[in-house]
C-alpha cells in the first residue's frame, strides 16, 4: 500500500492527524440560534406558523403536495400505517436490513412484518425476493421500501409488485433527503414517505420527522391523528379549548423550536449536499481498490443516492476483522457507525416472536456483521476526508487476518 497517495498522511502535522472526526455532527449556525430565539420569545411553542412554514418549504423541496411535520420518522411511519388502518391480520413487507424503526412501526399497529432479504449489490430490498414473498406469504397490505443509506430502491419493480397485491407503498426516507429515482425525489415515489431529522441526519430539527404525500385525504388524516384526532385544530376552534374527538390519535407533533431548527437547516441543505458529494467522491475513489471490499454504488439504474455516508462492507468470509478496523479508526480519532448492527429479524424481539434463525437472511446478516459507515457529512473537511481514507487503508491492513 506504500504507493498510494495517502501516505501523505505521515506528513500531516500531529495535531491535525489527531483532531477527532465524529461520524456525525449537527451544523448549527447563527441562523439556527436566531430562529430558535425568535420562537422562544414569541411564546408560541407548538401549533404555530414556523411548523407550517417548515412543512411548506419541505413539500416544495421534495415536490409533493403535502408535508406533515411529526415528532420523528418512526412516528411518521406509525401514523401512516395507523391512519391507513393497517392492523391485526395485515402483512407488511419490510427489508431485513434497516433500522428497527421500520419493522417496529408495523408491530405497533399490530400487523406482521414480512422481512425481505436485500440485494447484496445495493443493500436495498431485493424485488425478486419481494415478489416471491408476495406469492408465498401474501397478500401484502403495504410495502415499505427503505432507501438504504440514501440509495433509492428499484421502485419500478417494487411498484409493480405492490400494484399486483393492491398494497400501498410507504417509503422509509430517513436517510434519503434529496435522493432521486428517475428524476423524482424519494418521498414522492409511493403513497407516502417518512423522513428523519434526528441530529446526525442530512438535516436536523433536533428530534423530528416529516411525512410527505400527494394524497390530500391521507395528509389531512395524518395531520389530525398527530394531535389526538381533535376534530378542530387550535386555529379552527370557535371557542378556546372546545373540540370533539371522533377517533383515536397520538401526540406526535413537532414543536415550533424544532421546526425553527429544521427550517434553518433546510436553507443550508444545498451546501450540505455539495460537501457530502465531495467527501463521498474522495472516500469512494480512495478506498475502492482495497482487496475484497464492497462499496455500494452512489447510483444504480434510475436511482441516485443522497449519500448519507460511505459504507464499506468487509468480505463475507471474515478475513478482515471489523472490530480491529473500527478500533484502529477510533484510536486515530475517526468516528464510525454501523447501519445496522443486525438483520432486524434476528434482533431478540423478532427472533423470539417469529422464530427466525441465523442464515434466514444471508445478505442482511452479512451487512449486520461486516458493514462500517464512514463519515462524509458537512463537518468533514476535504483534508479530513483524505485523512479518513489514509486511516482506513492502514487500518484495513492491520485488520486483515493472515
Ligand atoms: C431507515 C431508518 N428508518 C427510521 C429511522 C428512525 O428515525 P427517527 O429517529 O427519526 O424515528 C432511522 C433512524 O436512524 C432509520 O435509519
Amino acid at each position: 500500500m506504500s504507493d498510494t497517495p495517502y501516505d501523505k498522511r505521515d506528513a500531516l502535522d500531529m495535531n491535525e492527524s489527531l483532531k477527532p472526526i465524529p461520524f456525525g455532527k449537527p451544523q448549527l449556525d447563527q441562523s439556527t440560534f436566531d430562529g430558535v430565539q425568535a420562537v422562544l420569545e414569541s411564546g408560541v411553542l407548538v401549533h404555530g406558523k414556523v411548523t407550517e412554514a417548515f412543512e411548506n418549504a419541505f413539500a416544495e423541496r421534495i415536490g409533493t403536495a403535502h408535508a406533515v411535520a411529526v415528532s420523528s420518522c418512526t412516528a411518521g411511519l406509525h401514523l401512516t400505517l395507523f391512519v391507513k388502518q393497517v392492523g391485526p391480520g395485515d402483512k407488511v413487507a419490510v427489508p431485513a436490513m434497516t433500522h428497527v424503526a421500520t419493522a417496529h412501526a408495523v408491530e405497533l399497529v399490530g400487523a406482521q412484518p414480512v422481512f425481505i432479504d436485500i440485494d447484496p449489490a445495493t443493500g436495498n430490498m431485493d424485488p425478486a425476493l419481494l415478489a416471491e414473498a408476495a406469492r408465498s406469504k401474501g397478500p401484502l397490505s403495504a410495502v415499505m421500501p427503505v432507501h438504504y443509506l440514501g440509495l433509492p430502491c428499484d421502485m419500478t419493480a417494487i411498484a409493480e409488485i405492490a400494484r399486483d397485491q393492491n398494497a400501498f407503498i410507504l417509503e422509509d426516507c430517513a436517510l434519503a433527503v434529496d435522493a432521486t429515482y428517475d428524476g423524482r425525489k424519494a418521498g414522492g415515489l409511493g403513497l407516502a414517505g417518512a423522513f428523519s431529522f434526528y441530529p446526525v441526519k442530512h438535516m436536523t430539527s433536533i428530534e423530528g420527522g416529516m411525512v410527505t404525500t400527494n394524497d390530500d385525504t391521507l395528509a389531512q388524516a395524518i395531520r389530525k391523528c398527530r394531535a389526538f384526532s381533535y376534530n378542530r385544530s387550535l386555529g379552527e376552534r370557535v371557542r378556546p379549548g372546545i373540540y370533539d374527538v371522533d377517533a383515536l390519535g397520538y401526540n406526535y407533533r413537532m414543536s415550533e423550536v424544532e421546526a425553527a431548527v429544521g427550517l434553518s437547516q433546510l436553507g443550508r441543505l444545498d451546501d450540505f449536499q455539495q460537501i457530502r458529494s465531495r467527501n463521498d467522491a474522495i472516500l469512494r475513489q480512495g478506498l475502492s481498490d482495497l482487496p475484497n471490499i464492497t462499496i455500494f454504488p452512489d447510483r444504480a439504474g434510475k436511482a441516485v443516492s443522497s449519500l448519507y455516508c460511505l459504507n464499506i462492507v468487509l468480505p463475507k468470509d471474515g478475513s478482515v476483522e471489523r472490530d480491529v478496523l473500527v478500533d484502529d479508526l477510533k484510536a486515530n480519532g475517526i468516528g464510525t457507525s454501523v447501519h445496522y448492527p443486525s438483520a432486524v429479524p434476528l434482533f431478540t424481539y423478532y427472533k423470539d416472536k417469529y422464530g427466525y434463525r441465523a442464515g434466514d437472511f444471508p445478505n442482511a446478516e452479512w451487512l449486520g456483521q461486516q458493514t462500517i459507515s464512514l463519515p462524509v457529512a458537512p463537518h468533514v473537511s476535504e483534508e479530513d476526508a483524505h485523512r479518513i481514507v489514509a486511516c482506513v487503508r492502514s487500518g484495513y491492513e492491520k485488520a486483515r487476518k493472515r
